[in-house]
């Protein structure tokens, strides 16, 4: 279980995440990202933790130089696919987040969609937050966007339903205060009847814990939003979306 996210990650992800993940949703995150760093073209992108491509390919189209990190073979041939659909230029190579081989390469480095916060042992998030720091020219920014622990333990739902590209997908989960983790199971049950059952256990962050992270590696923060709309972070914000900058 503790390398669940080296199965949880394959081809069925895209499936069982596809209606969440949709192209208006793509279009706003992109949207707002671009407009919370106040990027301009042709700025060097590193997209840690890129899956099948969906920001890194939109960011690719609109003149950014763009490169897509990921530790899923599979997710990562998707990509490389819809990239040559799409005519984009994209960097897609395949690696740890754990081990970033990158030294000053980049403008910004986003983490989109909680792609922090898998490993059990918390050394590892901060070997991937120096890693994204020595990633980063200096003056160079992150971007962190994450789901709001606060938000989602005040209205906790431990069973819920939603729909997959083909069929549906239960969730169960729980949580354990000892260790800020939420562990649960997937259930994609498709409409031909055939059942996939995947596992994760994910550490949640409180908006301080993270900022005291990031500080911690080095970064300034510079901005904490509610989510892509750029609304104020806050209590019941769905996301903690992180704007910190490498002095
Ligand atoms: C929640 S998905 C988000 C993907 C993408 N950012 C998006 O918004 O569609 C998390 C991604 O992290 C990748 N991942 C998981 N563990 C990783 C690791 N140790 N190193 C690099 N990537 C990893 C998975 O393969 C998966 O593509």
């Amino acid at each position: 279980m503790s390398e669940w996210f080296r199965t949880f990650f394959a081809r069925d992800y895209i499936d069982r995440y596809a209606r969440v993940t949709d192209e208006d949703v793509t279009r706003l995150e992109v949207d707002g990202l671009i407009k919370a760093l106040e990027l301009r073209p042709p700025a060097r992108v590193l997209d840690l933790a890129c899956a099948y491509g969906r920001h890194a390919l939109a960011l690719a189209n609109l003149g950014y130089e763009v490169t897509g990190f990921d530790l899923s073979f599979d997710l990562l041939a998707e990509a490389e696919l819809r990239a040559q659909g799409a005519g984009a230029t994209v960097r897609l190579m395949e690696g740890d987040m754990r081990k970033l081989p990158f030294v000053h390469e980049f403008d910004v480095v986003v983490n989109l969609f909680t792609s922090f916060g898998f490993f059990d042992d918390e050394r590892d998030s901060r070997r991937v937050m120096e890693g994204i720091h020595a990633a980063l020219d200096e003056g160079g920014r992150l971007l962190l966007d994450v789901i709001n622990r606060d938000a989602i333990l005040r209205d906790f739902q431990p069973r819920m339903w939603r729909e997959a590209d083909d069929g549906y997908v239960l969730s169960e989960s729980t949580y354990d205060p000892a260790r800020s983790r939420l562990i649960g199971r997937q259930l994609h049950v498709s409409t031909k009847g055939r059942v996939d059952e995947s596992s994760f256990t994910l550490r949640l962050y409180a908006m301080h814990e993270l900022r005291a992270l990031i500080e911690a590696a080095g970064f300034e923060v510079q901005a904490v939003y509610g989510g892509f709309d750029l609304s104020p972070f806050e209590l019941d914000s769905p996301r903690i979306v992180m704007v910190a900058r490498r002095p």
